[in-house]
């Protein structure tokens, strides 16, 4: 048996303020997600990953932070937030939320002061030049958005650091008071319940910036340190961190597994999301096969989190021009659909043409790799986005509950919404929305109860090996397995539109009863395993056995 629940867990990640609206504000709030939960709980989610809750002047969505120990007012207070907790737990659910430190908004109490005298206490928590560094120009993260990493600040007369947009300074974490204050930060809200953080940002919080170097030391021993701190004050917490870096440093974030350098619990999969997304688009398993034949052994108590969406676009930088290139063509061919040149901006049913199949198929794979599945709200019934926003606010658009007024999330009018809810077309909320998916057995959401719930039935998956089974089968067509002590599944996923047959044979001598316990459609019974059908775009999960 494993303490270790985020390595079963399923996560569901959601931003408070276009979820549920409970005051008729036009914009989402505690009380309201609340009033959700029992959705959620059904939908069959164990964890809630809340995007940024705290007071700001929501210039990124809430990733520019005034106030770190606070909920954002609009959201509602810190005892709706406490009571969020209790009731989440009630139900078997946990929180966790975002940690955003390594940056604060230039609007944060902080950066007030530090700018406004050199005898600021607050002057060396952020990252300081006398004079215009030379690479001011390099290491945009948001290129088009923003043009340089470096801005004068007229009031102190000195250059300061932002990796991210220039509203963001970045904190110093060279400075002894600020490691301090993150762990106070994680401390305050471990007392309230939370059962962890996912870390924003973290290569650029470890990052030892200095003017002039683009390539500057990192201090990875911070993360073993924050893992002590956060453990010994929450044993079962759990670090889950944005590291979208090279695969080859992916291992020091993770750390040894060894008592000092144990570090970040779970990493989400960029490399992997990255292949998923060109296996989809090129109907060819060979770029996941490579990534199961590529991934680390991880230490005891590492983890992966993956994902096809979350709140930011599809980032395709980690695939070559060739792989990019094809992954617009199929994905986000328009212009108004990319991002920065590396991503796309929208939601996943609509780059798949709506296409239910396809959506199954590609759920299906991911919640069957390694790793913890995580998925965006909204998913779960396939909803769309809105193009005529800005950026990444395109798949930033109200949750649809009901075909009623602003579908069901507020009751605010229209026009007062904190973002327009996806009005029409075929992703309108007359069209897709909770209410009419909920009571219909063969909806997209009925289609994910049942999935999580298998999913929960199968420990091995996720948690277990996970390998590339190599035998002859169809173009197009994944196999792999997964396998812990607890038995073993066969996982079929044809990513092609041509319907084939799989020869398993070989691994007949491990399977007790094969049966599926997940299908796109019904099939015969795999017996024998010589000639397991699957359809174009279809799958299989078939258990081979289970141990009691
Ligand atoms: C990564 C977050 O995912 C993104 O939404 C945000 O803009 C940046 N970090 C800056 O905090």
């Amino acid at each position: 048996m494993s303490d270790r629940w985020y390595e079963q867990a399923v996560v569901y990640c959601l931003d408070i303020d276009t979820f549920a609206d409970s005051d008729g504000d036009g914009c989402g709030d505690i009380r309201g997600l609340i009033g959700r939960l029992d959705y959620l709980a059904r939908l069959g989610v164990t964890c809630l990953w809340l995007n940024p809750i705290h007071p700001s002047p929501q210039r990124d969505d809430g990733y520019d932070v005034t106030d770190f120990y606070n909920v954002d007012p609009r959201f509602g207070t810190l005892g709706d937030f406490a009571e969020l907790l209790h009731q989440a737990g009630n139900r078997g659910i946990k929180v966790i939320i975002d940690l955003v430190v390594n940056h604060t908004s230039d609007q944060h109490p902080w950066f007030r002061s530090a700018r406004s005298s050199p005898d600021s206490p607050y002057r060396d928590w952020y990252v300081w030049s006398a004079t215009a560094p030379p690479d001011r120009k390099q290491g945009m993260v948001f290129p088009g958005e923003q043009t340089d990493t470096w801005t004068y600040d007229r009031t102190a007369k000195l250059w300061y650091y932002h990796r991210f947009y220039r509203f963001q300074p970045d904190l110093d974490i060279t400075h002894p008071d600020v490691r301090e204050e993150i762990k106070k930060i994680c401390a305050f809200w471990l007392q309230l319940g939370v059962a962890g953080f996912r870390m924003d940002a973290v290569p650029f919080i470890i990052e030892q910036t200095e003017p002039g170097n683009p390539d500057p030391p990192r201090d990875l021993d911070f993360l073993t340190d924050l893992r002590r701190h956060v453990q010994w004050r929450r044993g079962d917490a759990v670090l889950l961190a944005e590291a979208n870096v090279e695969p080859d440093q992916l291992k020091e974030y993770f750390g040894d597994g060894g008592g000092s350098a144990n570090r970040i619990h779970m990493l989400f999969d960029f490399m992997l999301n990255g292949r998923l997304m060109l296996a989809l688009a090129r109907r060819d398993p060979e770029p996941i096969i490579d990534a199961l034949r590529d991934t680390p052994a991880l230490p005891p108590g590492a983890q992966w989190a993956t994902f096809l969406r979350n709140h930011d676009e599809v980032d395709l930088s980690r695939l070559t021009a060739d792989q990019r290139a094809d992954v617009f063509a199929e994905f986000g061919p328009e212009e108004t659909m990319q991002l920065y040149g590396r991503g796309i901006r929208r939601r996943l049913a609509p780059m798949l043409g709506g296409d239910r199949r396809r959506l199954e198929l590609a759920y299906a794979l991911q919640f069957s790799l390694r790793g913890t599945p995580v998925l965006r709200y909204g998913e779960e019934i396939g909803m769309g986005d809105d193009l005529s926003l800005e950026g990444r606010d395109a798949l930033r658009t109200p949750m649809q509950w009901s075909p009623l007024d602003n579908g069901g999330f507020s009751t605010a009018p229209a026009g007062e919404l904190i973002r327009p809810v996806v009005t029409d077309g075929a992703y309108g909320y007359r069209t897709v929305n909770v209410t009419a998916q909920r009571h219909d057995p063969t909806s997209l959401l009925s289609w994910f109860e049942r999935m999580i719930r298998t999913l929960r039935e199968a420990p091995e998956i996720g948690s277990g090996a996970c390998t590339y089974v190599d035998l002859p089968a169809p173009p197009g067509v994944l196999v792999h397995r997964a396998t812990d002590v607890t038995g073993t599944m066969l996982l079929l996923h044809n990513l092609g539109d041509s319907d084939g047959t799989a020869d398993l044979s070989a691994l007949a001598g491990e399977a007790e009863y094969p049966n599926d316990v997940l299908a796109d459609r019904d099939y015969p019974p795999p017996d024998g395993l010589d000639a397991v059908a699957l359809a174009g775009y279809g799958y299989r999960w078939i258990r081979l056995n289970r141990r009691p």
